[in-house]
């Protein structure tokens, strides 16, 4: 695991979209994005939006999947991640809409629409890199502590405190959804890159967990510690619990050239 910390949250969204850039570099004409909801990856879709401006980065014909959509809401909801997605991805990237799938939290047979999603991430050719933030009780997508580390996209109940998390987009926490569908942990770990983002101090002992504790489905960001190319970008409050600060900041100071990703 490599873990980069920067001194803000808009150094994050950089490095983050550098990462992202350089992926999609060598992934192809048609390279398959996961994407993810909440403040934490903001920076990064607005600096990512910078490189497509800039020309140096081409999705225009990427293919993209978000991790998960509440249960009980329609789509057109404005706090459906169907319209989070469109107003914070696809809109501020210019990126297809076609191409931008989000699971179908709205189905008549959530367990068909979960097994529909993962035929439709195989059949683009798997996720080549999936950006990720965190919950503050350490979930990844909406996998909520005790999720299966093998999980398919399936319905999960949410956490009473990921509802009071979000509860800021809604009028009061009854109107939070309870359910959700969601790409498992089994479905992240298949993306061939994955880079987490966190900022705050709010997400500290998520970031402590998932970097340094046990590979735990208490602390099921934990689960990242078993992917091969995994890279965690935070914010020096995120990364105020972290007890090896010093060395993954040396490890990045002398890091040979051919792995340095440079924004
Ligand atoms: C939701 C999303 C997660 C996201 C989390 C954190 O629960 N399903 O994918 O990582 O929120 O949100 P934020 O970045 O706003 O703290």
């Amino acid at each position: 695991m490599d873990v980069i910390i920067c001194p803000d949250d808009a150094t994050v969204g950089r490095q983050a979209a550098a990462k992202i850039a350089q992926v999609v570099a060598a992934a192809g004409p048609e390279p398959v994005l996961g994407v993810a909801t909440g403040s934490s990856p903001l920076s990064a879709y607005a600096a990512l939006a910078e490189l497509v401006a800039q020309g140096r980065i081409d999705l225009s014909k990427a293919w993209v999947f978000a991790l998960d959509e509440y249960v009980g809401l329609p789509l057109d909801h404005p706090q459906s991640y169907h319209q989070t997605i469109r107003r914070t991805v696809t809109e501020p990237l210019g990126l297809d809409p076609a191409r931008v799938k989000v699971p179908n939290g709205a189905a008549a047979d959530l367990r068909q629409a979960g097994i529909d999603y993962e035929a439709a991430i195989a059949a683009a050719g798997g996720v080549d890199v999936q950006l990720l933030g965190v919950g503050s009780n350490g979930h990844i997508g909406f996998n909520e502590p005790t999720s299966s580390l093998a999980s398919r996209t399936r319905l999960k109940t949410l956490t009473r405190q990921t509802r009071l998390d979000n509860q800021r987009f809604f009028d009061s926490l009854d109107q939070v959804p309870l359910h959700c569908l969601t790409q498992g942990l089994g479905t992240i770990r298949d993306a061939r890159h994955v880079v987490l983002v966190a900022a705050g101090q709010s997400k500290a002992e998520a970031v402590r967990a998932i970097v340094e504790g046990p590979v735990t489905a208490l602390w099921p960001g934990s689960v990242l510690q078993l992917h091969a190319r995994a890279t965690v970008i935070v914010d020096e409050a995120a990364a105020s619990r972290l007890s090896l600060a010093d060395y993954y900041r040396e490890m990045l100071a002398n890091l040979p050239g051919w792995q340095k990703v440079v924004w």
